[in-house]
């Protein structure tokens, strides 16, 4: 299968596109992500002042979730235009430029940014009242495509992605991370993070469903191109992505936790996946789940079936029961169906896909 995607007319190799973070801290990171698998690298955000950084400023929240109190690049904007893009460029990395956060940051930088060689623009924004004005101003200032990044920690995030793409905006990335969010060190009792009152944002597995559910909203809306970003920890998450309605998938928490070099090995899982479910392109992946989300009622009568060749005997399915109705003797599954409420849980819980639902019909 053919990994690579169009992109507002840009070819990408991969629908991988490495956000805006520590792995895009410069133009090394930025070629090193390319190198091994992304199809597009966004900058660290350029603003006015390069950031003065608190100490630490990441942490594990779980093993595939990370809090940071990282602000935006701690490199000065003249560097990013002088150096840092032009090495990526030259290096053959389709570059997206982030800028943050205020219009006049646009006014200051977007000019330099597109001459430097940036293929494309993120605008970001903490404030939801200052990214209508950041697009105006942007699409007044460059010709090359502009996606808007939208944050969870807006009041009203799809409204606010909806208006931008009427304001000319040619695709939207969901999603920023999550906060204000706090982690606790229980052996010192202090914060895991150094910054305001220790506090940081959330990204990575734990974020995801918040981002599908932006993208499947925002995409029932536009048919100009989504990112979809947060939480994607692995090709199934990925095709997930692109089910709810991404034409490309980001991955920031991904690359940080398990190295950049597990970019390709993600490009590889991919393609395989999506051969094994049926998909003979990623076109035909973007927003397959679209017309189901539409529908307005997804609720479906099922039946439980059983596989005991594949039972590993775990009893996961037994203990999260919350109303006691599994229980299993050997491989011998039983089930009370006056106390199932057929909530679906012990299907989600099986690692091995030895109980599954089946449809009922009529
Ligand atoms: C350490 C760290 C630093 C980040 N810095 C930026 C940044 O400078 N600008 C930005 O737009 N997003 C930044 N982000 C947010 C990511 O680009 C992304 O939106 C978020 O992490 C969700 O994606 P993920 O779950 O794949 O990590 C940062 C994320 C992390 C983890």
């Amino acid at each position: 299968m053919d990994l690579s995607i169009d992109l507002c007319g840009i070819r990408l190799k991969s629908p991988l596109i490495v956000g805006s973070g520590p792995i895009s801290y410069g133009a090394e990171g930025m070629i090193r992500a390319f190198n091994h698998g992304a199809g597009a690298v966004v900058t660290k955000t350029i603003r006015d002042q390069a950031a003065d950084n608190p100490f630490p400023h990441i942490a594990l929240s779980d093993a595939k979730s990370l809090v940071n109190a990282e602000k935006w690049s701690d490199f000065p904007a003249r560097q990013w235009i002088d150096q840092e893009i032009p090495r990526a460029k030259a290096a053959g990395v389709v570059v997206i430029g982030s800028i943050g956060y205020t219009p006049e940051a646009v006014d200051h930088w977007i000019c330099d940014v597109d001459r430097a060689g940036a293929d494309m623009i993120e605008l970001v924004s903490y404030r939801e009242e200052t990214i209508r004005e950041m697009v105006v101003r942007a699409k007044r200032l460059t010709d090359k495509p502009v996606f808007v990044k939208i944050s969870p920690n807006w009041p009203d995030a799809v409204s606010a992605a909806i208006d931008t793409l009427r304001l000319g905006v040619d695709g939207i990335t969901a999603m920023d991370s999550l906060g204000p969010v706090l982690r606790i060190d229980i052996k010192t009792g202090r914060p895991m993070l150094g910054g305001a009152h220790g506090e940081g944002w959330l990204s990575g597995a734990a974020i995801k469903p918040i981002a599908l559910s932006y993208v499947a909203e925002i995409a029932a809306k536009t048919d100009k191109p989504i990112i979809g970003l947060g939480g994607v920890m692995n090709a199934e998450d990925a095709v997930e992505m692109m089910m709810a309605g991404a034409s490309a998938v980001g991955v920031c928490s991904y690359p940080i936790i398990r190295g950049t070099k597990a970019l390709g090995t993600l490009n590889k899982k991919i393609i395989s996946l999506a051969e094994k479910l049926g998909f003979s392109s990623l076109s035909e992946i973007s927003g397959y789940s679209q017309p189901y989300l539409r529908s307005g009622e997804n609720s479906t009568k099922f039946s439980f079936s059983y596989n005991p060749d594949i039972c590993t005997e775990c009893g996961r399915c037994v203990t999260v029961c919350p109303y006691e109705a599994r229980s299993m003797v050997g491989r011998q599954m039983n089930l009370d169906r006056s106390m199932c409420r057929y909530c679906g849980l012990c299907v989600t819980a099986c690692p091995t896909g030895a109980l599954s639902r089946s449809e009922v019909t009529g």
